[in-house]
């Protein structure tokens, strides 16, 4: 797509991987067009994470709008207020566990939310043909592996979840949206991502966090459950190479070859956070608590990325230890970040919930 980018609307951006686009735009990309950030402000953001920006940039060429995207009259508002050309979606419920408990808020914001965006999107393709629409997915629509093989873009759909299911219909949308009514879209499909800014209820954060403050690290089941682990920054390079280089209505899977046990996973942050704190690993290794497993737990991701790698030119520029060193740096300097992003929310949220498991 050799179209610039003048006005990008991103849902989602305080939360994480969003948080993180924002700063690859502005910081690696030096885009010198609009960014719109839409975010309804749930607990899983945190707008701390977007303070440098703000700072720089607020006003001029950032621009924060509290608003949900299940309210389509205000974000086509928006979107026209600052001609939006793009829109690069985020804004989910993200975490697998919550789907369990509560999966009606994962209905209403991934399905319905998007839904309420691709037609705010078919709104603006009308006025402007160059509008293009990225839905960031997940490698989880594809389900679970056995030991073998890995996920391509062929693969049917099999998500087990919740989140993946909400998901999963969220894609079909999408792509219903590009056959119906050629409205034009881009989709990824990510495995699991780790870096700076994360919630703390993901796996890495929470166990940084949990050895940082002597806690149990709760390890799920028997912890040989798998992950393709990629640093976010290679995420964000990724959907910029997409969003620039990539063919309308088409799906691109997006991995970091990097597949891990969760066990031996948190082995390797234990001997990390002992060698950046100088205390000995085995204090950490001790707190390894294996607590029962998440129910309908998929046992094994693995992604096929040799699309985008082929037809693009990109591929994960971390090696896992570059990326975890990188994150760990930046936990550990980070240590008032974690106050403000809700954490005491979340440790009563898992009490409440959870009982034991969270530790
Ligand atoms: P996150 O939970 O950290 O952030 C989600 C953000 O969306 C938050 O800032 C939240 O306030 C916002 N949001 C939620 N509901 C909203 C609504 N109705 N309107 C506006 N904003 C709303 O999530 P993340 O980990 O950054 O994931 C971002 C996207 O990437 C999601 O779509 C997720 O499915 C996808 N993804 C995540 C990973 C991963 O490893 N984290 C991997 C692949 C794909
Ligand atoms: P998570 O970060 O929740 O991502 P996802 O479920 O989307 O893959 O979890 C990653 C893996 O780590 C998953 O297999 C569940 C496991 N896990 C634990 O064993 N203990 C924990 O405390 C958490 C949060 C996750």
């Amino acid at each position: 797509m050799a179209t610039e980018r003048k006005s990008i609307l991103v849902t989602g951006g305080a939360g994480f991987i969003g948080a993180n686009f924002i700063h690859h735009l502005f910081e690696q990309l030096n885009f010198k067009g609009k960014v719109i950030n839409l975010d309804c402000l749930t607990y899983a953001s945190n707008v701390e994470n977007l303070k440098s920006i703000e700072e720089k940039y607020s006003g001029s060429r950032y621009f924060f709008e509290k608003v949900s995207i299940n309210d389509a009259e205000r974000a086509l508002e928006i979107c026209n207020r600052h001609a939006v050309d793009t829109i690069v979606h985020f804004a989910a419920e993200s975490h697998v566990d919550r789907s369990i408990l509560g999966p009606a808020a994962f209905v209403e914001t991934n399905i319905v939310g998007t839904f309420q965006l691709l037609e705010v999107g078919r709104k603006l393709h009308k006025e402007n043909s160059d509008f293009v629409f990225y839905h960031v997915s997940t490698d989880e629509v594809y389900g679970s592996l056995g030991p073998t093989g890995s996920f391509t873009e062929e693969t049917p759909y099999d998500p087990r979840s919740p989140y993946s299911a909400s998901k999963a219909s969220s894609d079909h949308l999408v792509r219903a949206s590009f056959h119906t009514y050629g409205l034009p879209v881009l989709i990824s499909n990510c495995s699991n991502n780790y870096g700076p800014y994360q919630h703390l209820e993901k796996l890495i954060p929470h166990m940084i966090t949990k050895m940082l403050s002597g806690q149990k690290l709760p390890v799920y089941g028997d912890g040989k459950n798998i992950r393709d682990w990629l640093y976010v920054g290679d995420h964000c390079e990724a959907i910029w190479t997409i969003l620039t280089k990539g063919q309308v209505g088409e799906t691109y899977n997006v991995g970091g070859d990097c597949e891990i046990t969760n066990i031996d996973l948190v082995r390797r942050l234990c001997e990390k956070v002992a060698k950046f704190t100088e205390t000995p690993a085995q204090k950490f290794l001790d707190l390894i608590e294996f607590v029962p497993d998440r129910p309908g737990h998929d046992r094994r991701y693995s992604i096929d990325f040799s699309k985008i790698s082929s037809q693009l030119g990109w591929k994960p520029k971390h090696s896992f230890e570059e990326g975890i060193e990188k994150t760990l740096r930046w936990y550990l300097d980070q240590s008032n970040w974690s106050r403000t992003q809700s954490g005491e929310e979340y440790q009563r949220w898992v009490a409440s919930n959870y009982g034991k498991r969270g530790g």
